[in-house]
């Protein structure tokens, strides 16, 4: 499963994305953890010092080595310098398991080591200044929606993925990549608000979209996320003492987090669960070419002088012809 946090900035993406890794290595679940925001914060989130998380290998540096690798032996890929973010895999093409090793893991993935259970963290590298609306700043998450493209990942295997605040999400088609897309949301105007403009421009991308509520203190709050939200309302996380404590610098085992609010992260794999089901990979593959017939004509035809559709094997689809099982 393919999981997305968004929201506005400041409401909980990261808390939330750290404390559901948490809970699905503490169940045994394997976990690849992908921090695709502008502000890095998932490695801290998830224990990493302000030093280790500063020395993790960011994956917009290693973006040749990682299209030379998913490239593999595809004959419409003629050279790692003609691929872009967008250009999907084909027959030849090497695919990413969540459960393996391969080079793009052992260039760019760490492991974290948490209280319970473990995972694997990828990011996408600090956004600098310059990076902002440039294209760097594109092919850093790019990198992000080229892995998920050749991700082949099973049921009971989860990516779970920090993203960016608000409407910057939908500078790519990374947004279209996921089983599941949890928008965090504060009880608060522009809480939903931020909510209400995801859906709109999600909902022509058959985007699996659901709320969490975060912060929410009481009934009032409870009251106008579900006037204002109605049913794609899935859970609600309490204001939490337990995050406050991490806040300060304790660090909190996982069992003791208030047992509403871990119901609520179990609740969320349920979720995830029943999203996998859910899944066309059809409609998936399509999408992936759909994006990537836009990028050719607006802007990679003329960046890399071919013609980029011809890299799209119409009648290639993710996951159809090579099933496998987790940890197989
Ligand atoms: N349920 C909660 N209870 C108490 N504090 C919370 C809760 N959720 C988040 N916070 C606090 O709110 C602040 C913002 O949370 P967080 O950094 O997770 O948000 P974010 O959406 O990732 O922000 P950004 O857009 O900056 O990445 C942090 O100080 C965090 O500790
Ligand atoms: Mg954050």
């Amino acid at each position: 499963m393919k999981i997305a946090f968004v929201g506005k900035g400041g409401s909980g993406k990261t808390t939330l994305s750290a404390l559901f890794i948490r809970h699905l290595a503490a169940a045994g679940r394997p976990v690849v953890a992908v921090d695709a925001d502008i502000n890095q914060h998932l490695g801290p989130a998830l224990g990493l010092t302000d030093d280790q998380a500063a020395a993790l290998p960011s994956l917009g540096a290693h973006l040749p080595e990682i299209k030379e690798y998913l490239r593999g032996g595809n004959p419409l890929i003629r050279s790692a310098e003609e691929m872009i973010k967008t250009t999907p895999p084909g027959p030849g093409s090497r695919l990413l398991r969540i459960v393996e090793e391969n080079p793009v893991y052992a260039a760019c993935a760490r492991p974290v080591a948490l209280d319970e259970g473990s995972v694997r963290l990828m990011v996408t590298g600090a956004f600098t200044e310059e990076d902002l609306g440039v294209a760097c700043y594109h092919s850093k998450v790019g990198a992000v929606e080229l892995l998920l493209n050749h991700l082949l990942d099973g049921p009971d295997e989860y990516l779970v993925t920090d993203m960016t605040a608000g409407s910057d999400s939908f500078a790519s088609g990374l947004f279209t990549r996921f089983d599941l897309t949890l928008l965090v949301a504060e009880p608060t105007r522009k809480g939903v608000s931020v909510y209400r403009q995801y859906k709109e421009y999600a909902q022509d991308f058959d985007v699996h979209l659901r709320v969490v509520g975060n912060k929410v203190q009481g009934p009032d709050d409870l009251e106008f996320l579900r006037r204002e939200v109605g049913e794609d309302l899935y859970a609600c996380f309490g204001q939490s003492g337990w995050v406050r404590r991490l806040e300060r610098g304790d660090e909190p085992p996982l069992r003791e987090l208030e047992p509403a609010n871990r119901e609520v992260l179990a609740r969320l794999q349920t979720a995830a669960d029943t999203a996998h089901g859910l899944r066309d990979p059809r409609r998936y593959s399509a999408q992936a070419v759909r994006f990537h017939l836009r990028n050719a004509e607006s802007w990679g035809n003329a960046k890399v002088g071919t013609d980029l559709a011809a890299q799209v094997d119409p009648d290639y689809v993710l996951g159809a012809e090579q099933p496998r099982t987790a940890g197989v």
